[in-house]
């Protein structure tokens, strides 16, 4: 699953005998990858939107893994631009049911956050080495900025683009005073997690880190997506079907 469609794009390119499928307003692409038989779909943006594409993905097509590319904001220390943060784990930071439960837990779950699968979050990080060692960090040459670190932590996700600095300091400190530290805000993973979840189906995801979530946030967005998420998530996934 891809956030965006420039990303998109690259992925597509790689698929042999590509089938388009639609559904649920979704274009679902189904072809095969390295020997794979892979489903690439679009999620649309927000929580809602992701999980209907979740559902769809795996009702209709059946799939038994489900792997996420797309990009953040950085909230963590020393979690920069260009950056890349495979999750463990994913959080709702505008999930708020108090006093009914606890804030941030998911109602009826018994929980707050939900894990990524363990071997399928290993396979990625491997990927995300090796495809940006593949990449050789070319957009941090050109911007002179420090080769692109891999972190693996938790991502919070919320039906918010945070863009500006005292937000995402809200942000942080609720979810620190209640014990997570989120490396990262997007507004899908935690939906996909959930409905992976539900469905039994190992879930993993990676993100390049876009902006750091405060007011600049928005400048170069879509530059940055073509220029670097985009190479980024061409470089990660096509490793990551080989190690498949
Ligand atoms: N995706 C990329 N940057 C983001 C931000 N600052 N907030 C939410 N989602 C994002």
């Amino acid at each position: 699953m891809s956030a965006l469609l420039d990303e998109q794009r690259g992925l597509l390119e790689q698929l042999s005998h590509p089938q388009r499928v639609q559904r649920a307003g979704r274009t679902f692409w189904c072809g095969q990858w390295c020997g794979h038989e892979v489903v690439l779909v679009l999620t649309k943006i927000g929580k809602v939107a992701a999980a209907t594409t979740t559902t769809a993905l795996i009702e209709a097509f059946g799939v038994d893994r489900v792997v996420f590319t797309g990009v953040a904001g950085g909230v963590g220390a020393g979690v920069n631009v260009g950056d890349v943060v495979v999750a463990n784990a994913f959080i709702q930071h505008d999930m708020d049911s108090s006093p009914l439960f606890a804030r941030y837990e998911i109602p009826l779950y018994g929980c707050s956050t939900l894990a990524c699968d363990v071997t399928l979050s290993a396979i990625l990080l491997e990927a995300s080495r090796a495809g940006l060692i593949s990449e050789r960090g070319h957009f941090h040459r050109e911007k002179q900025l420090e080769t692109p670190n891999i972190h693996c932590g938790l991502i919070a996700s919320g039906d918010q683009f945070v863009a500006s600095a005292e937000v995402a300091a809200q942000l942080l400190s609720g979810l620190q005073t209640a014990g997570f530290s989120p490396l990262a805000v997007e507004m899908e993973g935690a939906a996909v997690a959930q409905v992976c979840h539900d469905y039994g189906v190992p879930f993993a995801a990676v993100r390049t880190i876009s902006d750091r979530a405060d007011a600049q946030a928005h400048v170069d967005f879509s530059a940055f997506v073509q220029q670097v998420a985009s190479p980024y998530a061409l470089a990660i996934v096509s490793q990551f079907v080989k190690l498949l």
